[in-house]
């Protein structure tokens, strides 16, 4: 397993264009299911999820071309598609139970392993399985399988989802375009990668229209026709970096993508002190010299408060304010398993329930470290960057699943790093 080699503390200078947002891409990669027409896909991150998201697809039996770059995909379905989706590509993304609304909507059938919890918690799917029932999908769970179909075709139905969840969200609206009738959905996820995959699939001809804040309407349609689409870029690099640029008096550009969609964490940026100026396409950030300290941090759904997907990485930044801070995880049960690593860096983190609270400023020294998911593995990399001497990052394959040639962009802006090849 590769490993990341960080000679701290580095200087962040520069400019950083963000890539793809593979969060968006993979719903959108696996609503392309539902359509009989080539659809064509640009602006894909290079990241591993991506590359299994169209094994995926082509093990269905869509014929993909990639370009040079590899990002942009051309999409092909053929008229009879498979639609069992293995444990072996499942559990290695759970993202891809995603497929099962598109397999559903258009072939009436899907047999998918049921994804297992992951390190940040259980990650169950009751929410997509209950709402797809209204719809009439009938569904048996055996040997680790779910075993779902419909007979004729999927109806549209009113739903509320009890909880706000990203995935049942994206299940719902893909499996709604081709149903027949109307579906609403209330207290859906809003997202920005949301409403990527609504102006995805409206661009193909899907009848999707957002009536409140989180309510959706799908009136379905019989078929979806030819689209070109570009993914939206990386909210979540775009924060990971503007966190990298504060953590250690940093002046970095970050180009490519709608600061709108990071507003919340930007403001949370300016209070630790540090210096935003918004640009057309990006920003600019200035960490400050004095990093102040910030208590009650929320991680909730978008568009409120902190995503949970950067909460690991201001963290980081907490751990050199100075004073006491904390931050309340209220969407996953269990992330926060950086945490022990950071106090191997000389953090200073108590951990009560789902609340850290962080006493700053820590003098962080380099260590030998260990990933574990994603982000938690990008809050390692940031630590490592201004903790003082050599830092090792081991199971650096998490940051290759969700971030885009991370090493090369780091080194571009003045990080010291090397990978090391096992
Ligand atoms: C998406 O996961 C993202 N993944 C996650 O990003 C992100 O952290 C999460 O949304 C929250 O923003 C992708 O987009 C591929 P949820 P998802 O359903 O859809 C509970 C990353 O690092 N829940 O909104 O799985 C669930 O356990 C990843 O890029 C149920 O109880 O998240 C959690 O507590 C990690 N039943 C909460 O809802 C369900 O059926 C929110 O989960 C579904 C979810």
């Amino acid at each position: 397993m590769d490993k990341f080699l960080i000679n701290g503390p580095c200087k962040i200078r520069g400019e950083v264009s963000i890539s793809g947002s593979k969060n968006a891409a993979l719903p959108i990669l696996a609503s392309t299911i539902l359509f009989d027409d080539p659809v064509i896909i640009k602006n894909l991150p290079r990241v591993k999820d991506i590359d299994t998201m169209l094994n995926l697809l082509k093990s269905l039996g869509s014929k993909i071309s990639l370009s040079m770059d590899k990002k942009t995909a051309k999409i092909h379905n053929q008229k009879k598609m498979k639609t069992f989706c293995p444990y072996s590509i499942v559990r290695t993304f759970r993202g891809s139970i995603i497929v099962l609304g598109a397999l559903i909507g258009k072939h009436q059938k899907c047999t998918i392993s049921l994804p297992g919890g992951c390190l940040i918690g259980a990650r169950p799917v009751n929410l997509h399985l209950s709402a797809l029932k209204k719809l009439n999908m009938n569904f048996d769970i055996k040997k680790g399988y779910i075993y779902a179909k419909v007979e004729k075709k999927l109806k549209g139905a009113n739903i509320e989802f009890s909880k706000i969840s990203v995935g049942a969200t994206q299940n719902l609206i893909i499996a709604a375009c081709l149903a027949s009738g109307k579906t609403i959905l209330r207290n859906c996820a809003i997202e920005p990668e949301i409403i990527d995959l609504t102006n995805f699939l409206t661009s193909a001809g899907a009848n999707i229209k957002w009536l409140g804040k989180r309510t959706c309407q799908i009136i379905g349609v019989n078929s979806l026709k030819q689209t070109k689409y570009s993914i939206m870029s990386d909210r979540i690099e775009a924060g990971t970096f503007s966190v990298a640029a504060s953590v250690n008096e940093g002046k970095l550009r970050i180009k490519n993508f709608d600061p709108n969609i990071i507003k919340s964490e930007l403001g949370f940026l300016k209070k630790i002190g540090a210096k935003i100026k918004i640009l057309k396409d990006g920003v600019t950030v200035n960490g400050p010299k004095r990093i102040k300290n910030i208590n009650n941090i929320q991680t909730k759904e978008y568009p409120n408060s902190l995503a949970t997907d950067l909460q690991a990485q201001f963290m980081v930044l907490l751990c050199l304010a100075n004073g006491r801070s904390s931050i309340t995880e209220n969407i996953f049960e269990n992330r926060f398993m950086h945490v022990a690593e950071l106090k191997r860096l000389g953090a200073k983190i108590v951990v009560k329930g789902n609340k850290a609270i962080i006493y700053g400023p820590s003098k962080l020294n380099g260590a030998e470290l260990m990933s574990s998911d994603l982000r938690a593995s990008v809050a390692l990399v940031l630590a490592a960057i201004v903790a003082k001497g050599k830092s090792v990052i081991n199971r650096i394959y998490h940051l290759d699943r969700g971030y885009e040639k991370i090493e090369t962009k780091l080194k571009k802006i003045g990080v010291k790093i090397r990978r090391i090849k096992k």
